[in-house]
């Protein structure tokens, strides 16, 4: 491989706001062979994620910062090249953290086989993938929804919003997504089968949370956080259940982050709400793609993914996620095969 040259995005700066295209080097330099263990994986598709952003800063969190000078954390699918590692061979497809990079070194930790028989491969970072695991075990396990029970879900147009509400009516449960704009929320309700969705940039989210579950909230999937979470604070149903995925809308503020004034509807309510970490259920993955596969085979759940062309784009396409332009799961495609 010594003619063929890695091009990578390696982070030259924490960021303020929004991250800029300053905020990134763009490097290359040649792929080496791998060493005893090792495992060459060409990138296919890698994984663009709001929690990129929090990764970029400086400071403890659930996983150490990417530090300054390091190829950007990523979640890819790719192609073995070449491999030293007795459990993986030249030619299989494998999904691993392979950074922002056109080829990556991997000691086989981490690294998973993938079948593209069973499935596309963009599906395996999409309702396959993490995201669609933080919904199967967000849902099931810290929303804990019972049939006939309303649960909402912000973000419903996006990749863990999509497949939430689907399980939620997979599970016999009433399904409302909050999303933005007309065109995300037609599609929850006429593609996935969404029983409601509220656009929270035109619509007043209270007024038409109270009027799509009029008997309050079972089930909050919160990915936004802010006003949005405020509102469905107060609809909550007694002995509902709010579970903290995400909080997007609060990823890039420079002067600190808005917190639910709302929150005593949960002692008003004897209400929970609980934070989760989709990494805290990986002893129960292949679970959870089981699941999510066979629903996917018998149609009952459908997933759309949003593919960029090039890793060179990658800068302005990460923010298509804070300006809500992507529609389903974001990802760069980097090569063919
Ligand atoms: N806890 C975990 O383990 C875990 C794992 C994966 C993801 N997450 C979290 O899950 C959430 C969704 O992630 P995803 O990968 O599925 O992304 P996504 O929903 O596919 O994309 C992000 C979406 O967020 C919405 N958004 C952006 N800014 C917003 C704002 N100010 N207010 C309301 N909505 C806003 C946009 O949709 P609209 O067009 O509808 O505004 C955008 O499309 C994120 O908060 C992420 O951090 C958590």
């Amino acid at each position: 491989m010594s003619q063929t040259t890695n091009h990578q995005f390696r982070l030259a700066a924490r960021p303020v706001g929004l991250p800029k295209r300053s905020d990134w080097n763009y490097t290359e330099e040649p792929v080496r062979d791998p060493g005893p263990s090792e495992v060459l994986v060409k990138n296919l598709y890698i994984s663009l994620d709001p929690a990129m952003r929090g990764w970029m800063n400086e400071g403890r969190s659930y996983v150490e910062p990417v530090k300054i000078g390091d190829v950007m954390r990523a979640s890819a699918v790719g192609r073995v090249v070449a491999s030293q590692n007795q459990n993986f061979k030249a030619g299989e497809h494998v999904f691993g953290l392979l950074g922002m990079q056109e080829y990556a070194i991997s000691d086989g930790k981490g690294l998973n086989k993938i079948d593209p028989n069973l499935a596309p491969l963009p599906v395996y970072l999409s309702a396959l993938g993490i995201t669609g695991l933080t919904a199967y075990f967000g849902l099931l396990e810290i929303g804990r929804p019972v049939a006939g029970e309303t649960v909402v879900v912000s973000g419903a147009a996006g990749a863990t919003g999509m497949v939430v509400g689907q399980i939620a009516k997979i599970k016999g449960c009433r399904a409302v997504g909050i999303a933005g704009g007309r065109e995300k929320c037609d599609y929850v309700v006429r593609e996935l089968g969404f029983d409601a969705c509220i656009d929270y940039k035109a619509e007043k989210v209270l007024e038409s949370l109270r009027q799509h579950c009029p008997k309050g909230i079972n089930v909050y999937f919160d990915n936004v956080g802010g006003q949005i979470l405020d509102a469905a604070l107060a609809c909550l149903a007694m002995r509902a259940r709010v579970a903290i995925c995400g909080a997007i809308s609060q990823y890039n503020a420079t002067s600190g982050i808005q917190g639910p004034a709302n929150y005593l509807s949960l002692l008003v309510n004897r209400a929970r709400m609980e934070g989760f970490l989709v990494f805290d259920f990986a002893a129960r993955y292949a679970e959870g793609v089981r699941y999510l596969a066979t629903w996917r085979a018998q149609g009952k759940l459908k997933s759309k993914e949003d593919i960029v062309e090039g890793l060179e784009t990658f800068p302005e396409t990460l923010l298509k996620l804070f300006s809500g332009e992507n529609f389903g799961k974001l990802m760069i495609k980097v090569a063919d095969s």
